[in-house]
């Protein structure tokens, strides 16, 4: 039976429409404690949800269409280890990468925990190695650039949390992280770097990825020339980070040299398994535990809170009550932040790849929508620039406001200047100003209008203590549950990718009729025949 057509599903139908209309500025009179008792805690977040549109009636009727759609059980199952990725007949285990029992879950007729601990215990031994000098470059040198190159999954982790977790990263060192097969991102990568003292990590699940691949060949082609021509330089100079030893060995990088992880990870969900190996080189071996952990912590609440106290399953739900009953399509991550300025690009492919989907599990259409539009900046760079129209623009857009109570760097107390903002912003969507309020203030009548905030804006706020390894790994698994539970409840399969696959297919076409010297066949649209025609012609072709 669909989610939509049982009675749990109804009744929140129907609840929509005695809530859909109230405004948040009511909710919060009627309810004095309101702002105290909305709110749930896992680890050290805080999630404060009761600047959203909805009542503890909602949040129950939420947690039974949970229960209904089998959230317990599936998550059981992943947590065990079955092969909920039907469609790619595989097991979901991210959730064993930071299991810090050392052994005993078998999957596949593998100890999946001891594979990870095995493998994690290369990577730290490896990292003291770079860290400490005694892993060196063929001349010798000591390594002091670390160019991680992948793309997706294979770089959007560890390039968002090196940069989350820069303060307590080794900064001897230097981490560029290369992804797009534009070939402007390599070339600027390495411009100031020296051959002799670069290690590259070339990350891809598959090893089959053109942009990684070809930026791998052309960064081992800057490598030997600048080392005037020496082949064996390679061993020294690159490590990669995949499951295809076969692939990794056909590139011509020793698999002694090389991390493994599986097929029971998800490219999105990887950053904890091998693809971290340049995080963990950048924040060493016991900070890249503390990180696991805190991943860990979540995911034990998620596995075992009640929905009602659960944070992510309270993100999911609450995010699915906007997306299915009040037709929103975005939302908008805000941290609070600059630490984490790649948190929203993160979540980008982790909910968008993950949920951006229109058939159930069983081929059949979807009958309500599913994966919204996630996007978001550092506040308060985003207020002067798009809060606008979450404030006063016709569409609705739930966010979720992230900040954390203590600074890394308090310049004369710039740090409560900035929360001040985080908390500014959340009540302004939520109570916003009515005309009689503007009026009251001498505005002239005809600007009024323009003045008046509706409000009723909703947002979360997720607070921690302090931005550090810990509190990082436990908002992403926070996140990653977050979308696992709208998966379930929507029916969906959110760990397969099939979309992003005919776009590869056809740039594998096309590439050929921009490179060929002579004039290429036009047998695609007449769209794509033309932008052919012009970018050869720009190229001088
Ligand atoms: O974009 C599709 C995708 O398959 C992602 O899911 C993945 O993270 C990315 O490509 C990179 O893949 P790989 O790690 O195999 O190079």
């Amino acid at each position: 039976m669909r989610i939509s057509e049982s009675a749990e599903w109804q009744a929140l139908a129907d609840h929509h429409r005695d809530v859909r209309d109230r405004h948040l500025r009511d909710l919060f009179a009627e309810d004095p404690h309101r702002g105290e008792q909305l709110t749930c805690r896992a680890g050290d977040l805080v999630l404060d949800y009761s600047k959203n549109r909805l009542t503890r009636q909602t949040i129950r009727l939420l947690a039974a269409v949970a229960e209904r759609a089998g959230l317990r059980e599936r998550t059981e199952a992943m947590f065990r280890g079955e092969h909920i990725n039907g469609t790619e007949d595989r097991a979901v285990l991210h959730v064993a990468l930071r299991d810090p029992a050392p052994s005993g879950l078998r999957v596949d007729g593998q100890d999946v925990r001891r594979d990870v601990h095995e493998v994690l215990e290369r990577m730290a031994d490896f990292a003291d190695r770079v860290r400490g000098g005694a892993w060196t470059g063929s001349t010798g040198e000591r390594i002091r650039a670390v160019v991680n190159i992948g793309i997706g999954g294979s770089d959007l982790g560890p390039a968002m949390a090196y940069l989350a977790l820069r303060d307590y990263s080794d900064r001897s060192l230097v981490f560029r992280f290369v992804s797009n097969i534009d070939p402007t991102d390599l070339a600027e990568a390495v411009r100031d770097l020296d051959p002799a003292t670069t290690l590259f990590i070339v990350a891809s699940k598959t090893f089959t990825t053109q942009e990684t691949l070809t930026n791998a060949r052309e960064a081992r082609r800057w490598l030997v020339e600048g080392l005037g021509g020496d082949e064996k330089a390679v061993a020294k100079h690159f490590v990669a980070v995949s499951t295809n030893a076969e692939k990794v060995a056909d590139f011509g990088i020793d698999t002694a040299n090389m991390f493994g992880f599986w097929d029971w990870v998800g490219g999105r969900y990887s950053f904890t398994s091998a693809i971290g190996l340049s995080l963990m080189v950048a924040i060493g071996r016991d900070h890249y535990r503390d990180m696991l952990d805190g991943f860990h912590t979540v995911d034990e609440h998620f596995r075992t809170a009640p929905y009602e106290e659960n944070v992510p399953a309270l993100l999911g739900l609450i995010s699915l009550w906007y997306v299915d009953f009040f037709g929103a399509q975005s939302q908008a991550v805000l941290p609070y932040s600059q630490y984490l300025a790649r948190f929203p690009a993160y979540l980008q492919q982790l909910c968008m790849e993950s949920n951006g989907k229109s058939v159930t599990l069983d081929g059949s259409p979807v009958d309500v929508p599913t994966g919204e539009i996630v996007w978001g900046e550092p506040g308060t760079n985003g207020q002067h620039a798009f809060y606008q129209l979450l404030h006063q623009g016709t569409v609705l857009v739930p966010a979720d406001f992230i900040a954390f109570a203590q600074p890394h760097h308090d310049l004369d107390g710039m740090h409560d200047l900035f929360l001040s903002n985080f908390l500014a912003q959340p009540r302004a969507l939520a109570f916003g100003r009515t005309a009689e309020e503007v009026a009251a203030e001498g505005t002239a009548e005809a600007v009024v209008p323009h003045r008046v905030m509706p409000g009723n804006r909703p947002s979360n706020a997720i607070v921690a203590p302090k931005l550090t390894p810990s509190t990082l790994g436990q908002l992403v698994a926070a996140y990653e549950h977050r979308v696992f539970t709208q998966g379930v409840v929507w029916g969906i399969n959110s760990f397969d990718q099939w979309g992003v696959e005919l776009g590869k297919v056809m740039a594998n076409q096309l590439a050929p009729k921009l490179q060929s010297e002579r004039a290429p066949e036009y047998d695609s649209d007449s769209s794509t025949n033309a932008l052919v025609r012009y970018l050869r012609e720009g190229r001088g072709r």
